[in-house]
């Protein structure tokens, strides 16, 4: 109905965006994820370290000349002053510029949509934590976007649920073999800025996808990480950040885990597997493919649950859009994220209170990440030493 979309168009969300200018990987995904539940609108951006190319990605995507910045600090000036400014932005610059970008939107007031890892360091991260404890209207999101996933939120509540009884191993996995080279020195810059210390922070593999490995394995359980032993490698020679890592870990409680990261696992492309075993059965699911979880109950024969099928529950059914047998997959994940985040802006606005169902992750994900990532750096250097997170 015409009605219920203009409507809905004046409801929309007003949108920004740091970095994902031309030749980026993910800001592209950002604006696809932001617009699949129609919540927001894309109407600034700050998109390139490189201001022609700023200002030649901004025309492209169709922004208004005058909301096209080449400075993020400028932008998020701007935008505050005008009556029809971004009500959110969306960080998706190298992890070395996401905390001065998060601290100049979160002092103008703006909402926040940051990409992982949080921060270059801890200290960056618990800097950002106060600073939203100082600007409390501020909603603040981080997109481990694998938390979105149907059958990730139905695993998650089979856990609370007790469905698969006290939880006692984890075994969590991000492999990819796209680094097995060194492709950075080609110039690759997807490559280049993850291997870089200066830009990527203190870890390679392990901050790069072995923080979404930690965040879908505590997300899933609700389990927190007590202490770890790891192990990182640079397997490729010369490269001075790790590209394999493997992780034991303790929970707080008495559970246990592992978790192997690498981008060096020839052949593998975003190899994210998840396993937990309780007193009363097991959950196992993949990201490569994401519409189907394996839920194995002590004594009984193994069951596939399927997204939109009959096992599906009300968590997995709140976030699926089309019937079974019609593949959702990561772009329908991350913009479920979105659509938490609108849901949460929107409840802020009216002055409601937020709906309990309604999750996604924020800053005290991306504290535990960055705190995984020093505590398995710091391990490692003291030969696989026991450090508490
Ligand atoms: N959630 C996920 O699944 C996922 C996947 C890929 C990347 N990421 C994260 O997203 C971020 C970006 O990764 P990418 O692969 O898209 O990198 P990329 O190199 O493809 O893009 C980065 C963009 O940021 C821009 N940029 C850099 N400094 C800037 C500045 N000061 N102002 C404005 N723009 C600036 C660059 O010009 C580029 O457009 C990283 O933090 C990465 O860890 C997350």
């Amino acid at each position: 109905m015409v009605s219920g979309t203009s409507e809905k168009k004046t409801g929309r969300i007003r949108l920004g965006m740091v970095g994902g200018g031309q030749g980026a990987f993910i800001g592209a995904v950002h604006r696809l994820a932001a617009r699949m539940d129609d919540e927001y609108e894309f109407v600034a951006g700050a998109l390139s370290a490189n201001p022609e190319r700023a200002k030649a990605s901004g025309k492209e995507l169709g922004l208004a000349a005058d909301r096209v910045y080449t400075d993020f600090k400028a932008m998020a000036q701007a935008e505050a002053r005008r009556a029809d400014g971004i009500e959110a932005v969306s960080i998706v610059t190298p992890n070395h510029v996401h905390f001065p970008a998060c601290k100049a939107f979160i002092e103008a007031g703006i909402h926040v949509i940051c990409d992982k890892p949080l921060s270059f360091n801890l200290k960056e991260a618990k800097q950002l934590e106060t600073l939203l404890k100082k600007h409390p209207k501020v909603i603040f999101a981080l997109t481990h976007n694998y938390s979105g996933y149907p059958m990730i939120r139905q695993a998650r509540d089979m856990v609370k649920s007790g469905m698969l009884g006290e939880i006692r191993y984890v075994q969590v996995e991000y492999v990819q073999g796209w680094l097995a080279t060194d492709l950075e020195k080609s110039g690759q810059k997807q490559a280049a800025w993850r291997t870089d210390p200066k830009q990527s922070g203190a870890g390679g593999a392990v901050g790069d996808i072995g923080t979404h490995a930690e965040q879908l394995a505590g997300f899933v359980t609700g389990l927190k990480i007590d202490s770890l032993s790891s192990d990182l490698t640079s397997f490729v020679k010369g490269r001075k950040l790790d590209d394999n890592v493997s992780v034991l870990l303790r929970y707080k409680g008495g559970a246990k885990g592992m978790l192997w990261a690498s981008q060096i696992a020839v052949g593998h492309e975003n190899g994210l597997t998840l396993r937990v075993f309780g007193t009363k059965g097991g959950i196992d699911w993949a990201q490569e493919n994401p519409n189907y979880l394996g839920y194995n109950e002590l004594g009984k024969p193994r069951t596939i649950l399927t997204r939109g099928g009959a096992g599906a529950n009300a968590e997995a059914a709140r976030v699926t859009r089309v019937p079974s047998g019609h593949p959702e997959g990561y772009l329908e994940g991350f913009a479920n994220i979105y659509t938490e985040v609108a849901r949460a802006i929107k409840a802020a606005r009216a002055g409601k209170k937020l709906a309990r169902e309604v999750t996604f992750p924020g800053i005290a994900d991306g504290i535990e990440g960055m705190a995984f990532i020093e505590a398995c750096v710091k391990s490692s250097r003291n030969n696989g030493k026991w450090t508490k997170l």
